[in-house]
């Protein structure tokens, strides 16, 4: 998804602008550029292809100057091209934007019969002819912005930079954007990441902010011209929390972090010794008044949400329906003030997911969100939310996010079970025990990682791969193939695995693996038939299990032993090894692990 920076200081502008783009890389694009400030004239440099593309390309050119704004484009409108990438310019004007303009048709048609010629196929290029009509009208630069993102359907995070004038401005509107703190200096952003070489003081916009830089510092006002004050907060990530940290890939360092972000999730909310879970002053509503529980969300979130049902039924013995956030509004959910809506993100910026929690409240349902960014906009608008204290994710692929996701649904239900007066506190202490013995467990799979690479080694060349579990296992196979295919190109298909004698199975045979999840519970003895199923036709078997698993193992082709937990926190354990197979085979067929083609890792258009 599209990324923006902007700098105004005392430093050349230009290698700070490359360096936080290359902290938004993780975001996913597909081109980028960069406009430089200079003694009143500005020279702009992008074009498709990566950051260093464009750092190769101005490196036969001067650019100097100390103000700047800078892109990284994930293409919408048009195609990824020059034309099309950002910056683009009207005139005097020139702005970064990320977000969508709906209503880009009919400015551009009103735009053009004024005689503007425009020169690229995106929505963002109406912006800064609006903004460059009103300059032409006579209006201040700061007052030209301000009217013209008055007239802009849709959402924006805009940098803003025009000739002459030393001033740069930044405006937001269900698109994220940060300003980074510092003396002298001013930063904005997409993303802290982008930010933290700089500062750890930051300052989060909120929808129909216009922050307006220069020589002095920053002042924030609203559409209407009022000043408004926002909170400076302080960030616990260092630069060096956000960088690879000596492994090959973001993923893979995110992968073997899982340990610690769980434990930093799990910290100061479990008392073992009490049978309590604190979770940041989280008031629900009354418990006995829900009838119902939503749980929606995208991708791998999605998936945390399909586990949580079993944790929660089983458990709370409330029903859960869980959706697809893009599907939610559509059907027209029955869901109103008696029902609960909770939603996973890691990033709190999916569009579909903000769009969901938008018709929760319309609906006056109460809307929890579980998210891993501070700040960001499911965070700041839910009725209540609890935060995943993964740190920063880089790589596309969701790894750290999605298991502090279930280990916060677990917490979640055994705060509600404690009010609902469900579990005896002995039985909660039990659970709380097991939660914190998790990260051990976890160590303990990742100590295992070369047997794994070993697997993977063995079945990087088959084209297709098939995923089968039951019960709490199915969730995690949906997830174990979706890894697969998102980095490595594989295709794979998860099925719940009673279902594969339903279709799946005439596909079997000694050139499509089956990857089994099946540690020994209540579903084992049934899976251990259908991997009989697949031998009987010549199908490759590799078996995740656990400890008890012994039936099948001297059987299959591959044996992968975890670890034994409960069954509500099995998905856990068992993500990391089904995430290292996926790792493994991707970084041996030589893909772009951390950024996969065509894939985003914060999805802000619907
Ligand atoms: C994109 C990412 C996935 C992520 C999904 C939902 O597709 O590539 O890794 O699971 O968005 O994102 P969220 O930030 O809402 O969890």
């Amino acid at each position: 998804m599209c990324g923006i920076v902007g700098y105004l200081g005392r430093k050349e502008a230009f290698s700070i602008l490359i360096e936080a783009l290359k902290k938004l890389e993780y975001r996913g694009y597909d081109s980028a550029g960069v406009a430089i400030w200079n003694r009143g004239k500005i020279e702009i440099i992008r074009q498709k292809g990566k950051v260093d593309d464009l750092k190769k390309l101005a490196s036969n050119k001067d650019i100097k100057g100390t103000m700047g704004i800078a892109h990284t484009r994930w293409a919408t409108h048009g195609i990824p091209s020059e034309r099309n990438a950002h910056p683009h310019r009207a005139g005097e004007v020139v702005v970064v934007h990320n977000g969508i303009i709906e209503n880009y048709v009919e400015l551009k048609q009103r735009l053009r019969n004024e005689g503007r010629r425009f020169s690229s196929d995106t929505d963002t290029e109406v912006i800064p002819h609006l903004i460059n009509s009103y300059v032409e009208k006579g209006h201040n630069f700061v007052d030209a912005v301000r009217l013209a993102i008055c007239e802009l359907k849709g959402s924006y995070a805009l940098g803003i930079i025009k000739e002459k004038e030393r001033v740069m401005i930044a405006a937001k509107k269900e698109s994220p954007l940060i300003i980074g703190v510092v003396d002298g200096e001013s930063i904005i952003a997409s993303d802290i990441p982008a930010i933290l070489d700089i500062t750890n003081k930051v300052i989060f916009l909120e929808d129909n902010d216009i922050a307006i830089f220069n020589e002095e510092g920053f002042r924030i006002i609203d559409t209407m011209g009022n000043a408004v004050e926002r909170k400076i907060h302080t960030i616990n990530w260092t630069s060096a929390m956000a960088q690879k940290g000596g492994y090959k890939h973001f993923m893979l360092k995110e992968i073997f972090e899982q340990p610690v972000a769980i434990t930093n999730t799990l910290t100061g909310r479990v008392k073992e010794d009490k049978g309590e879970i604190e979770l940041d002053n989280l008031k629900l509503p009354n418990l006995e008044k829900i009838k119902k529980i939503w749980m929606v969300a995208c991708g791998t979130s999605y998936h945390a949400c399909l586990i949580g049902k079993y944790i929660f039924e089983s458990n709370l013995r409330i029903p859960v329906e869980v959706d697809i956030a893009s599907e939610f509004r559509y059907r027209d959910p029955i869901i109103g003030k008696d029902n609960m809506l909770i939603l996973v993100s890691q990033s709190g910026e999916t569009a579909d997911t903000i769009a969901a929690m938008k018709e929760g409240k319309k609906r006056d349902s109460f809307v929890l969100s579980i998210c891993n960014v501070l700040g960001s906009t499911l965070a700041r608008d839910a009725d209540g939310v609890v935060f995943t204290h993964a740190g920063p994710e880089i790589g596309v692929a969701s790894t750290k996010a999605f298991t502090t996701q279930i280990t916060v649904l677990f917490m979640l239900m055994l705060f509600m079970a404690k009010k609902m007066g469900i579990f005896t506190t002995g039985q909660l202490k039990e659970k709380i025990g097991e939660l914190r013995r998790i990260p051990h467990k976890i160590q303990e799979v990742l100590n295992n990682a070369k047997h794994i690479e070993e697997i993977a080694r063995k079945y990087m060349t088959y084209k297709d791969f098939l995923y089968i579990g039951r019960g709490i296992n199915y969730p995690s196979v949906m997830e174990g193939a979706l890894k697969l295919k998102e980095i490595s190109y594989i295709h794979a298909e998860a099925y719940a695995a009673g279902e594969m004698k339903h279709g799946p199975i005439a596909l079997i045979d000694e050139n499509f693996p089956v990857v089994v999840l099946s540690p020994y519970d209540i579903t084992y003895q049934k899976t251990c038939s259908n991997i009989e199923e697949v031998l009987a036709r010549r199908g490759k078997v590799l078996l995740f299990t656990d400890t008890s698993g012994h039936e099948m193992v001297e059987r299959v082709e591959s044996v992968f032993v975890m670890p034994k937990t409960i069954y509500e926190l099995e998905p856990i354990i068992s993500a990391i090894p089904l995430q290292l197979l996926a790792y493994y085979i991707a970084n041996l067929l030589g893909t772009d692990v951390d950024q996969p083609r065509n894939l985003a890792k914060s999805v802000t258009v619907e």
